[in-house]
């Protein structure tokens, strides 16, 4: 890469996100877009009127501590204040992260596939990546994890459910997993997709915070609540490492808009919760549906789906569901889609009723 600025170098081999394509719209038919993991329900009623309310006067800058939200999501979740940091999307959170521990000569390690932004954040900061290959049934390698930890290891990553792939973290080996990370090793768990999880066996990523104060907890609003679009996830972590955390976290990022919404869905999340689990029941059909037609889906703990086909398959299968206004996520090693409502849920077991190889 060459420019005509003084840019660091880092740059060169970082990245640009790439975002979910959205539906093509061929004449006559509904489009739908499935390619970006966010929640096709309305917003709950309370939630609307809470955005409406707070977008009242925009003159005024947020509250940067978050104040009434940290505390509603504090009690809510059985933690102090001082555990609790909000950012602008899990993604900013996860960029607060990478900002405090790496820089050249450090590394991060992370299961791979995975979310996209992990890679990129190793690269921006002139930081290692060592991305470790999923198992055979596409699970997070923890036994792998553990061997790549080295002295300069700055980071360790984990997802679960874990995004493109769906299954979940079983909590002994994370239990396992974490009694062997060096104690001064922060090990961020990116639990994004959390409220879909219905696998009993589940890592409960917030009791092992208790004993494991290396243990960070990555959430987001943008899933289950429905708020991709006003930017809102946080971190629950050890108080120390919150406060590091406020030297790199963008200072006013979160909106009061989002900060209402926010609150009002805390206030509610019985709700919320119901709603994923119903989500969580569409994907359970479409998987039947697609392992019904041939298809090897891993364990789907989110709210989309995984096919995992050659990249040739991979374009092919885009190229078709487009064709039929589908929008979904051709990533390296498969298809990722999101769910959605039942006439895409049926539209896609019509593309895909050939069965792989087909
Ligand atoms: C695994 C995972 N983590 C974090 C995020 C970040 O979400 P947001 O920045 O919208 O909170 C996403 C978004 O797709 C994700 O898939």
């Amino acid at each position: 890469m060459t420019t005509q600025f003084r840019l660091r170098q880092a740059l060169e081999t970082t990245p640009a996100y790439v975002p979910g394509k959205p539906a093509a719209a061929p004449a006559g038919i509904t489009s739908y877009k499935l390619s970006s993991n966010e929640l096709h329900l309305a917003p709950l009623p309370a939630v609307t009127e809470a955005i409406t309310a707070a977008a009242v006067n925009p003159a005024l800058y947020p509250d940067p501590g978050a104040g009434a939200l940290t505390s509603a999501l504090a009690a809510h979740l059985g933690v102090e204040e001082a555990n609790v940091l909000f950012a602008a999307g899990g993604a900013e959170m996860l960029s607060a992260y990478a900002l405090a521990t790496l820089e050249a000569g450090k590394n991060v390690v992370f299961p791979w596939p995975s979310f996209e932004l992990y890679p990129q954040l190793a690269a921006r900061q002139g930081a290692e990546a060592k991305p470790v290959p999923l198992t055979a049934d596409f699970r997070h390698d923890l036994p792998a994890m553990a061997a790549a930890i080295d002295a300069n290891t700055g980071l360790v990553l984990l997802c679960s459910p874990n995004n493109p792939t769906g299954p979940a973290l079983r909590h002994t080996e994370l239990e396992e997993f974490l009694a062997q990370v060096p104690s001064d090793v922060v090990v961020v768990l990116d639990e994004a997709y959390l409220e879909f999880c219905t696998d009993p066996e589940a890592a409960d990523g917030l009791a092992l915070t208790r004993r494991f104060p290396n243990l960070a907890l990555l959430r987001t609003f943008s899933k289950a609540h429905g708020l991709a679009g006003l930017r809102i996830g946080y971190t629950v972590a050890d108080p120390a490492l919150v406060m590091e955390l406020r030297r790199t976290v963008l200072v006013f990022s979160v909106s009061q808009v989002a900060q209402a919404a926010a609150l009002e869905s805390v206030k509610r999340y019985a709700e919320v919760e119901v709603r994923a689990k119903q989500v969580a029941a569409i994907r359970d059909d479409l998987v039947a549906g697609l392992r019904a037609q041939g298809w090897n889906i891993p364990d789907a703990q989110a709210n989309f789906v995984w096919l995992p086909v050659t990249d040739e398959e991979a374009a092919s299968l885009e190229a078709a569901f487009a064709a039929s206004g589908l929008a979904v996520r051709k990533l390296p090693g498969g298809i990722r889609i999101s769910i959605g409502e039942s006439a895409a849920m049926e539209r896609v077991l019509e593309i895909t009723a050939g069965g792989p190889g087909a």
